[in-house]
């Protein structure tokens, strides 16, 4: 518990003193079972203009809510807060909840175009602004980070999160929980194994062994509870038949038993209501009792705790003991939050100039150079003629991406805005939108191909609508939609140069592209700053450093494609027609995880493991000399990937385990050093339970997860 008290020490210090306890105690000795199920019951405001409605301010008169969500404003929260903290019975005072996904009114990169800086720094930099102006609107608890694992990009969802990687997704889930709740609760989401919605189809089945669930999907829920999450919220998928909201093995097991996690677990939406379609309840009662029994403590939005546990309660099928064990869960929480000193808690938000700023930085690490055949970019800012070409060019509201909170398009800094405040006067722009993002008219084509005839460069910024990812909007097919890809071929044939700048909330298949476009930046959703970010980096005042944290198929026949596969007992042979292959495309990705390019070129020499005998209680320790041998500065992000050759269970052929962000000046040169504990090369054996085995193992240390210099170490008992 102290580690946690250190760990929050800046801002929430999730430990209870014993003083508080003996006085939690004595409030729940004095609750009647209407109010103990109250503070179980989470609504979303039903009111006007994200105000609670009269009857939801009349249940937090009666003590029959424990928190709401969706009240904006610091006014408006406060009104019910008042209410529950001097006119009802215990004045217990309310959580106030939001979905601050990136950024509450600056708006942030999307978090999938986060995870691409592999800044864990700047990951928890903007969660602490995201909740601190969260804060300041009265908030106290974000539904966020979004920590799935997500390997198949027709998934909505996968905007939202960390990308493919359960190492790269622990480091970030931990950080943005440090830093939101420097001032609010995070809740970390979607327990778990969403992303593995089959066939990337959103609120699908999943069907996760529980060594891949162990390995890949727990990891950075376990990472953020270590953190000090305060909440996790539990999903809304079956796996092999078990709703996550519904699954004791998830949330008691593993939650509170191997973990020992002390928070509170709220459902999804109506995720507990949702029991019944899923066929594990005949009813609301049922329902009701198989969530709160496996460990889900507050009911979000169905009210079915409210309504219909009462009964089951009074009748003994419901005993008293688990609604106090879930009653102070919550008591605890708002305990720790400090509500019970002072409810309204009142925050002043940072300035938004500062936060612009770091929305710039933070978008200029995030975007990721995947093609620049004959250094098409950086671009001379002197450059005579310029297209400017696409829907998404001059286009405000779809940078904020799909989930933007309170960010206001009229904030948002257009891809064709930056590019005009990047150039001198004397350089004209013209801009074309050419076509829409996913109508099939062609009628802007040939003003689009009049103003590339007419510039010495075109950039087209074409993607996706910021709603087309993010929940409930999974795609069958990832390529441009409507006639995007139509209007870059009829702009390429030009035979003007062509600068792709992609606008997109997952991996897209970009064939035709990747094939015939000499420049294509990969820029997300980047939110307020994307335009000056872009412009920074299309010009050169910021040398990309992204790098990506999914891959990138060639083609949906490929999915679900991801870097740390296993290798199969017919592992791919170019003449081997009895090889894991396809008949008509590689077996490789169109672009890699840990992939990007840069302005400059790194190269990596002299691979040495210091130690290359350690026992299951050392740390690995790998030196490598990187240098810069291009002609600018530029950020490498180093990655060290493991494969364990031999062992009880068959293990990924790449496994990423260490990455250092290096900024070098042109030919300079560090010898770094990266360290990887021998327990984080454990795994889940036979018996399901973790281990790290002796024998011999390989590490690559590159620029992805594709290509590294290579050496050999052992683990020895
Ligand atoms: C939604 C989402 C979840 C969100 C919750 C509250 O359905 O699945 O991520 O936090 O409801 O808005």
């Amino acid at each position: 518990m102290l580690h946690r008290c250190i760990t929050a020490f800046v801002g929430l210090c999730l430990c209870a003193g014993p003083v508080s306890a003996q006085k939690l105690d004595s409030l729940l000795a004095r609750m009647t079972l209407d109010e103990k199920l109250g503070q179980l019951n989470l609504l979303s405001a039903a009111g006007e203009n994200g105000r609670a409605s009269n009857d939801q301010i009349a249940l937090a008169r009666a003590g029959k809510l424990g928190g709401l969500f969706n009240v904006i404003g610091a006014e408006n929260t406060a009104q019910v807060q008042r209410v529950a903290v001097t006119e009802s019975r215990l004045k217990i005072p309310l959580l106030f909840g939001l979905d601050v996904i990136h950024g509450y009114r600056t708006t942030f990169p999307i978090p999938l175009g986060e995870a691409a800086s592999f800044d864990p720094e700047a990951a928890q930099a903007t969660a602490r602004a995201a909740g601190l102006e969260a804060a300041a609107a009265g908030i106290s608890w974000t539904y966020a980070p979004m920590v799935d694992i997500a390997r198949d990009p027709r998934w909505g969802r996968i905007a939202e999160g960390s990308g493919e990687d359960p190492y790269l997704g622990s480091l970030l889930a931990a950080a943005r929980v440090r830093g939101f709740q420097e001032n609010i609760f995070a809740t970390v989401k979607h327990f778990a194994g969403y992303g593995a919605a089959e066939a990337g189809r959103e609120y699908n089945e999943t069907e996760i062994s529980e060594r891949t669930m162990r390995e890949i999907y727990l990891p950075p829920f376990k990472a953020a509870v270590d953190a000090g999450v305060a909440s996790l919220m539990s999903a809304f998928n079956d796996n092999a038949g078990v709703p996550s909201s519904g699954n004791a093995w998830l949330t008691d097991t593993v939650l509170r038993r191997e973990w020992r996690f002390k928070g509170f677990v709220v459902s999804d939406w109506t995720s507990v209501a949702e029991l019944i379609p899923h066929g594990v309840a005949g009813g609301p009662s049922e329902a009701g009792r198989r969530a709160l029994t496996a460990g889900v403590d507050m009911d979000m939005q169905s009210s079915i705790y409210m309504d219909s546990l009462p009964a089951l309660v009074r009748s003994g099928r419901i005993p008293m003991a688990v609604v106090d064990s879930a009653v102070m869960r919550i008591l605890r929480a708002k305990q720790r939050l400090g509500l019970f000193k002072d409810p309204y808690r009142p925050r002043t938000a940072p300035a938004m100039d500062s936060t612009r700023a770091l929305a710039r930085r933070v978008a200029g690490e995030s975007i990721v150079l995947l093609k620049n055949d004959g250094s098409t970019l950086p671009l001379d800012k002197n450059t005579s003629a310029i297209a400017v070409i696409g829907p998404l060019a001059d286009n405000k509201p779809e940078p904020l991406g799909p989930w933007h909170t309170m960010g206001q398009p009229e904030d948002v800094v257009t891809v064709l805005a930056g590019i005009k405040a990047k150039v001198p006067a004397t350089t004209q722009v013209m801009y074309a939108q050419g076509s829409g993002v996913e109508d099939t008219s062609t009628a802007g084509f040939a003003e689009a191909v009049a103003a590339a005839k007419q510039a010495k460069v075109a950039i087209l910024v074409l993607g996706e609508r910021g709603e087309m990812s993010g929940e409930a909007a999974s795609r069958s097919m990832i390529g441009l939609p409507g006639v995007q890809e139509q209007l870059l071929e009829a702009v390429a044939a030009t035979g003007t140069p062509v600068v792709l700048v992609l606008m997109n909330g997952r991996p897209l298949t970009i064939e035709w592209a990747a094939e015939h476009v000499p420049a294509i930046v990969e820029t997300w959703f980047l939110g307020v700053e994307a335009g000056n970010a872009t412009a920074d980096v299309l010009f050169g005042d910021v040398n990309p450093s992204g790098r990506l944290p999914v891959t990138f198929p060639r083609s949906l026949g490929q999915i679900p494609i991801y870097y740390n596969h296993r290798n199969t007992g017919r592992p791919f042979g170019a003449n081997n027609k009895f090889s894991s292959k396809y008949l008509d495309i590689p077996n490789t990705p169109r672009y890699p995880f840990g992939y990007g390019l840069s302005y400059t070129t790194f190269g990596y020499r002299d691979v040495k493991v210091t130690n290359p005998r350690i026992r299951a209680t050392d740390t690995l320790v790998v030196s490598v000399t990187l240098t810069n041998t291009g002609s600018r500065e530029g950020t490498e992000v180093a990655q060290l990937y493991v494969r364990d050759e031999v062992a009880s269970v068959a293990r990924p052929v790449r496994e990423l385990k260490a990455f250092q962000r290096v900024t070098l000046k042109p030919n300079e040169s560090r010898t770094l050093t990266l360290r990887v504990a021998a327990q984080d090369l454990g795994f889940y054996g036979l018996n399901m339970k973790r281990v790290v085995e002796p024998g011999a193992f390989r590490v690559y240390v590159g620029p992805s997860s594709a290509e590294g210099q290579e050496a050999r170490f052992e683990v020895v008992r």
